[in-house]
């Protein structure tokens, strides 16, 4: 993956800090070519590079990609077990690129229904990559927003029948703490490929205020133009969390 980790990386305040995106049209792309669904996936893998490649030169400070949701599990076996191979496929050939890329690695999902060896490949690739600093980037393999709130709540119950959260009341902060994206900022903005309008169980809780884009190119068609699209629109849009226009026109609150 040639990324360009040069002095002319662009950087820019409008930017959005955390881009998350549902990729999906793999399967109606590969169709539409009479060709298997596997070759759908593959392509997709390709069109993933592209996208962290413009994401790094752009300064985005994350990105999540949705590989591989807590849904997917009902799809036909044989498709199951290719995403599986291709997930550790992509992983073997792709760790030492994104960390000579100087990227930092990390997955969100339950990964304990993956099997042993494809566990271990994600847990070194994490560490191996745990202190760089380009870009985050997040893989959302097994992840269900359900999921991540469960398992929140249960972790956070866990504290507190052990007595080391004594009288903490529940808030925004400690939920968000405790969530599979803790200690990143929440998606400004999120892209969903090959024309569904729907979230389909992706950070529920995190996507609260993220501005939405939908497009209806398949995502093996999904390149760097694509992408420059829906940063253009997102930049076109006025933020306002609650606020007036005017009160955000006029600088009277800082968002
Ligand atoms: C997204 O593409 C990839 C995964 C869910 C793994 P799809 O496989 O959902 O493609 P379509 O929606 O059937 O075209
Ligand atoms: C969402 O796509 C999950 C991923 C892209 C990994 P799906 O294709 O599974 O979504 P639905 O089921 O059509 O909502
Ligand atoms: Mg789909």
């Amino acid at each position: 993956m040639p990324v360009d980790d040069s002095n002319n990386r662009e950087s820019d305040s409008n930017n959005p800090r955390h881009i998350a995106i549902i990729m999906d049209g793999n399967g109606r792309w590969a169709q539409k070519r009479f060709m298997p669904r596997a070759i759908g996936h593959q392509a997709g893998v390709k069109a993933v590079r592209k996208i962290i490649e413009y994401c790094v030169n752009h300064k985005i400070e994350v990105l999540t990609l949705f590989a591989f949701s807590s849904e997917n599990w009902r799809r036909p076996a044989a498709e199951v077990s290719l995403l599986m191979a291709l997930f550790m496929a992509t992983l073997q050939r792709e760790i030492n690129k994104l960390d000579r890329n100087n990227i930092r690695l990390r997955f969100i999902g339950d990964r304990t229904e993956f099997s042993d060896k494809l566990q271990h490949k994600m847990a070194e690739g994490e560490a191996q990559t745990q202190n760089n600093t380009a870009m985050t980037l997040v893989i959302a393999a097994n992840y269900g927003g359900h999921w991540d709130i469960c398992q929140a709540f249960q972790r956070i119950a866990g504290k507190m029948a052990a007595g080391e959260l004594q009288n903490q009341v529940i808030s925004d902060e400690l939920i968000s703490q405790h969530l599979s994206t803790a200690g990143l900022p929440a998606p400004d903005l999120f892209i969903r490929s090959g024309g569904e309008q729907r979230v389909s169980n992706f950070m529920l809780w995190q996507l609260a205020y993220a501005e939405m884009y939908f497009t209806t190119t398949l995502w093996p068609d999904f390149d760097q133009n694509s992408l420059e699209d829906a940063i253009k629109s997102f930049k076109s849009r006025q933020r306002r969390f609650g606020h007036t226009s005017e009160q955000v026109l006029n600088k009277a609150v800082t968002l």
